[in-house]
């Protein structure tokens, strides 16, 4: 198996919105480019404007992603 990482992302890809066919990557890298709310994100890439069942997911990368990162000890 070969899993498409970027420093940026946490997990491998994956399909998020099936509806707009958004891939997690797309998602991080929009984050990554300033679109840190979700109407940011559903205006650059469409999420939540089909069928909305990819709303929470997408609420769960925004924090993920937003978050600093604190793991320094
Ligand atoms: S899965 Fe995102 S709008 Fe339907």
């Amino acid at each position: 198996m070969d899993e498409k990482r970027s420093p940026l992302m946490q997990k491998p890809d994956y399909l998020v919105c099936t509806c707009m066919e958004v891939m997690y990557s797309q998602i991080v890298a929009a984050i990554a480019q300033g679109k840190d709310t979700f109407k940011a994100l559903s205006d650059e890439l469409g999420v939540g404007t089909g069928c909305s069942s990819c709303v929470d997911e997408v609420m769960q990368i925004l924090q993920e992603t937003s978050k600093p990162e604190c793991n320094e000890s």
